[in-house]
């Protein structure tokens, strides 16, 4: 059996981004493999968030990761900070880090872009935390979206840079893992590249439906297309994309003939979209608001969770120690 290991920055509501990119695997994944799907509470501090919000944001994506059915009798299901040997295996993971690399990231240009009066440490080695979390279990495969893969490749940097140095062959190489071909990446409603919690362009998986209808009516498109069969732009491609990944094959046939065409009424296309998303979407709402109310359910996921992750961190850690030179003198 194969570990698989991944988690979700609780910076917010997840979205419709998460789901596809990340969750729809951990939910198949969880079937068949040994798996560590967490709350990365310690990564989200990069952005300062206060303990009200820290904590409350944390119990969102708890609520949610089991409204979406990830199911904590078949993987474990735990918190990042309740697994404290993550920041041990992180401070290893730093020394042999280099700036260089670190700061050739792409994560980190778009972040130091978009927060340039909070530039901090924890920004710059947020690949080494990632890492950390990945071979703490020793994964194998990594679920998750387009957008970090390049952290994946670094993971595998680290990995293989530590067993070069201690001439061990300790950790696996970890791959990203999408059951489709590709690693998804869910476009934004506003145009641009992706659907991101930041970005004010996302549909959330406990948006009521006027909220949903309103998103997507806004969404940014164009006057229409005048020649047959002529390219969409991005924004027009953009909904498309999104059609596919929530609506049925022939809604998205019928309306790409009538782009196609030039007959598509852009209204009419939006409004099935948002129909589709309501359908895909209202199950989970009334089971978040459920949960969320449920403190001492959650509070058995988690503790459960932390019991489960503290088993097999503590031991990695304890063999990484020994592999680095720690030796106890009493
Ligand atoms: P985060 O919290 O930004 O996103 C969580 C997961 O959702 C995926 N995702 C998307 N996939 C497709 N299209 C989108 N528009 C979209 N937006 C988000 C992400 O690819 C991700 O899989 N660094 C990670 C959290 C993390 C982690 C880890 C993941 C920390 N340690 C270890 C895996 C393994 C992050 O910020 O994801």
């Amino acid at each position: 059996m194969e570990t698989v290991v991944s988690g979700i920055r609780p910076t917010g509501n997840l979205h419709l981004g998460n789901y596809f990119g990340a969750i729809k695997n951990f939910l198949k994944m969880q079937e068949e493999q040994n798996c560590y799907f967490f709350i990365a509470d310690y990564h989200s501090l990069t952005t300062h968030p206060t303990p009200a919000d820290l904590h409350r944001n944390v119990k969102q994506v708890l609520a949610e990761y089991l409204a979406c059915g990830l199911d904590p009798d078949k993987s474990t299901i735990y918190i990042q900070s309740d697994l404290p040997e993550t920041a041990e295996l992180y401070l290893f993971l730093n020394m042999n880090a280099y700036k260089g690399e670190l700061e050739r990231c792409t994560s980190f240009k778009d972040k130091i872009r978009n927060q340039p009066e909070n530039v901090n440490a924890g920004l710059l080695t947020y690949p080494t935390l990632m890492a950390a979390d990945i071979i703490i279990h020793n994964a194998h495969k990594v679920p998750v979206g387009k957008d970090q893969e390049q952290h994946l490749e670094m993971t595998r940097t680290f990995a293989k840079r530590f067993n070069r140095l201690y001439n061990v062959d300790y950790f696996n190489e970890p791959v990203a893992f999408n059951f489709g071909e590709n690693l998804v990446k869910v476009p934004g409603l506003d145009g641009s590249g992706k659907m991101g919690k930041s970005d004010g362009n996302a549909i959330y998986l406990c948006d009521d439906e006027k909220t949903i209808r309103k998103k997507v009516m806004k969404a940014v498109s164009d006057s229409g297309p005048t020649e047959m069969n002529q390219p969409k732009p991005d924004a027009i491609q953009n909904l498309f994309s999104m059609m596919q990944i929530v609506s049925a094959p022939d809604t998205l046939l019928h309306f790409n003939e009538l782009y196609n065409k030039c007959e598509i009424r852009y209204g009419d296309f939006k409004k099935q979209l948002a129909e589709d998303i309501v359908l895909f979407t209202s199950p989970f709402k009334e089971k978040i608001d459920a949960l969320l109310a449920d403190d001492a359910y959650l509070g058995k996921v988690a503790k459960m969770g932390a019991e489960k992750a503290r088993e097999s961190g503590r031991k990695t850690v304890n063999e990484v120690r020994e592999i680095i030179g720690f030796k106890s003198f009493y």
